[in-house]
């Protein structure tokens, strides 16, 4: 399946769906209409059953430059706020698949924040995060600030965002940003592979899984354990956990079905 948008490329192939980035010659800069076709694409990916693991990419020099200055550029706040401009960015902190982010280049501003919307990231040796919002006379209004505190705490955070410094794929790595880093070359292969190994697991598992973890960067601890609890014991009214349990005892490959 392929789908024809104009700011991004969508398609699915075998269990992964994926999207593409595809303003290269902005360096993929995160226009309105843009944020619209991830949301669309990724909640049609949400309702396809064939889905299991969304993959994030760029196309070009970058993953994404920022939000677009150029549209941005003369708005005041209240086209914000009756806009209600971050509307479609809370729904994509909504869904329920894993979401695999492939950044190469730039990621900063809005492109550092949607990779923050990932699940998981894997990152080209050349890839480089940041906030240079505070460059603009700005700020990150998209999770930025919450985002990466939570991520690697106050101290790093505020460095980042007064600096606007840029964060190299190597520091991504030792702060807990990203997940792996991969010669540029094959950054695209690698993800995928390791995408595939996750639409192999338990689909019902991979769910509650994220939403559990999630959770925990919220909530706490209590709180947490009792949500982790239930989830635990809904994994039990799954064909899968059957399947998952007997296939161990027949010493088998498990042939996990999402239901
Ligand atoms: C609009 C952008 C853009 C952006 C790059 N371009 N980033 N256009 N919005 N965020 C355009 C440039 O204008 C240029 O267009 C083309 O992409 C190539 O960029 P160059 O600057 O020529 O490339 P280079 O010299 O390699 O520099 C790369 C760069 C620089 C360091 C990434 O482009 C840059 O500083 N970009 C802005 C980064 C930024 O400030 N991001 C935060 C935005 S605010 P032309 O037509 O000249 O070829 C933000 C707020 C988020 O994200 C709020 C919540 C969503």
């Amino acid at each position: 399946m392929t789908n024809s948008y104009e700011y991004i490329e969508a398609s699915i192939n075998g269990n992964l769906g994926q999207i593409t980035l595809n303003r290269p010659k902005v360096l993929n800069a995160i226009n309105r209409p843009m944020v619209s076709e991830i949301l669309s694409a990724m909640e049609g990916f949400e309702e396809n059953e064939q889905v299991r693991v969304i993959v994030l990419s760029g196309n070009g020099r970058a993953f994404a430059a920022g939000a677009d200055i150029d549209e941005m550029a003369n708005d005041n706040a209240i086209d914000f706020e009756l806009r209600n401009q971050f509307k479609d960015w809370d729904r994509l902190a909504m869904i329920k698949k894993p979401i695999i982010g492939a950044v190469q280049g730039f990621a900063l501003g809005g492109g550092f924040e949607l990779a923050l919307c990932c699940d998981l990231l894997i990152a080209a040796d050349d890839a480089e995060f940041g906030f240079p919002e505070v460059n603009l006379g700005v700020m990150p209004g998209a999770g930025g600030t919450q985002r990466l505190t939570k991520l690697v705490g106050k101290t790093k955070a505020m460095e980042w965002l007064f600096t606007g410094k840029r964060i190299s794929a190597q520091e991504a790595i030792q702060f807990g940003i990203i997940n792996r880093m991969t010669a540029k070359e094959v950054l695209l292969e690698e993800t995928l592979k390791f995408a595939e190994g996750i639409a192999n697991q338990a689909p019902l598992s991979i769910r509650l899984i994220k939403e559990s973890v999630l959770k925990a960067v919220d909530a706490p601890l209590d709180e947490g354990m009792h949500f982790e609890r239930k989830n635990f014991y809904l994994l039990f009214s799954t064909e899968d956990q059957k399947e998952g349990m007997k296939a161990f005892q027949e010493k088998r490959r498990p042939n996990f079905r999402g239901k």
